[in-house]
């Protein structure tokens, strides 16, 4: 059982870190400071979502039940694949000036997307686990 409080304790904290940052990127951006906050942010976000991946892992392991066997392991995968590309691109934009058009254009969409699709894995999550 401490695995799956784990696992929900990650994902929500997940979910409601991703909120805001992608909630100051949209909203904030004037404000001087928007960059101070979302930079760190979004680093956390993804750790925590990959932390309560790592978790969810785990927890089916022992359970002896076959891995990404479920919808929902599946579009977890695809949210901290997200999660982690978005930070990703968001720093190589800084990096590698010289395609920073494209970048900045793919970490909106993954950005985007991996706010999204958090929002759908801890639905079908709750669905899984028989909650909803
Ligand atoms: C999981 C982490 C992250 C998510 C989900 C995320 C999401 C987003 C989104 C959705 C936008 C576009 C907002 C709009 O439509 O106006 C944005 C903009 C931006 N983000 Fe992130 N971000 C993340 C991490 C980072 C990191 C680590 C950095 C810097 C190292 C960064 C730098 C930026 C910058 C400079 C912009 C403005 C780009 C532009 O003008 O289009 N982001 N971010
Ligand atoms: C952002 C949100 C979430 C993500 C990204 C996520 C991701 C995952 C992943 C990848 C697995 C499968 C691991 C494997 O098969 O090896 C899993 C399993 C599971 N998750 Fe989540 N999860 C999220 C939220 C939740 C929530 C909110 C709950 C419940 C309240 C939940 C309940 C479960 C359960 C019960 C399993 C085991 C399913 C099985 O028996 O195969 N998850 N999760």
């Amino acid at each position: 059982m401490f695995l799956f409080y784990s696992h929900v304790f990650f994902m929500t904290a997940g979910l409601l870190i991703m909120t805001a940052v992608v909630g100051v990127a949209r909203f904030l951006r004037r404000k001087q400071w928007w960059l101070k906050i979302h930079r760190p942010a979004g680093i956390t976000g993804a750790v925590c979502l990959s932390a309560g991946f790592a978790t969810a892992v785990v927890m089916v392991y022992q359970s002896g039940d076959g891995q990404f066997e479920v919808p929902h392991a599946w579009l977890g995968l695809a949210t901290v694949l997200c999660a982690l590309a978005a930070p990703t691109l968001g720093y190589l934009q800084f990096k590698i000036r010289s395609k920073i058009q494209h970048l900045r254009l793919w970490h909106r969409r993954t950005g985007y997307a991996a706010l999204i699709l958090t929002l759908l894995s801890a639905l079908s999550g709750l669905f899984v686990a028989g909650i909803i």
